[in-house]
């Protein structure tokens, strides 16, 4: 299967992809990142495994509509089987959503339907919640608001601070992504309404 990865940061949910798919017995490879800036960790990280990227930046387009088509049209030169949304911090639009909403993954660092945004742990600390974890979806046009794939739990201990808790979230959330990538790829998946099912 084709994977197509969007990043907007360090992207070690991308290298722990890149990883998993070097083994061919994965069923997957990376065929391409995008991202949305310039001069981050993870289109190094592409470099370095051998991944053409591309970069599109909304200010280069008149209008959000116009960076969306754009952005559709990059990621469908590459023929994805899944698209993987690894912390990209931006909500894509109706063209894009029309093209992959069906195979349009994103992973956040809370358990949703609590903390959406771009600040989940840091959130989840100022609620005091016990247990948090990571979520993996596939997107649709609300944001964090997709059919839910899978979950993991983890806990909020004593001292945290939202280092140590985006962390421990971050290393549990990078298991869940290959795991069910992979479970993905191998078994395929129908979307009925909220429902995912992997047969
Ligand atoms: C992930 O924890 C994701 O949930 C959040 O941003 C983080 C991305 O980390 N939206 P990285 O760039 O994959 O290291």
């Amino acid at each position: 299967a084709r994977l197509v990865v969007l990043v907007s940061g360090s992207g070690s949910n991308l290298q722990a992809l890149l990883d998993a798919t070097a083994d061919p017995g994965f069923g997957a490879r990376v065929v391409a990142v995008g991202a949305d800036r310039d001069g981050i960790a993870g289109l190094d990280r592409a470099a370095a495994a051998g991944v053409p990227s591309f970069v599109e930046r909304v200010k280069d387009h008149p209008t959000r509509a116009d960076w969306d088509k754009a952005l559709t049209a990059r990621v469908a030169e590459h023929r994805p089987d899944l698209v993987i949304s690894a912390g990209f911090l931006k909500l894509v639009g109706p063209e894009f959503l029309a093209a992959f909403g069906d195979r349009y993954l994103n992973t956040h660092n809370t358990l949703l339907p609590a903390f959406p945004g771009i600040h989940g742990p840091r959130d989840a600390l100022a609620y005091g919640v016990k247990v948090t974890g990571a979520t993996l979806f596939f997107v649709d046009a609300g944001m964090d608001t997709g059919p839910i794939v899978a979950q993991v739990a983890v806990p909020v201990l004593d001292g945290d601070d939202e280092d140590t808790l985006t962390e421990r979230i971050k290393s549990a959330e990078r298991r869940q992504l290959v795991e069910q990538v992979g479970r993905l790829v191998r078994e395929g998946w129908t979307i009925t309404g909220r429902k995912v099912t992997i047969p």
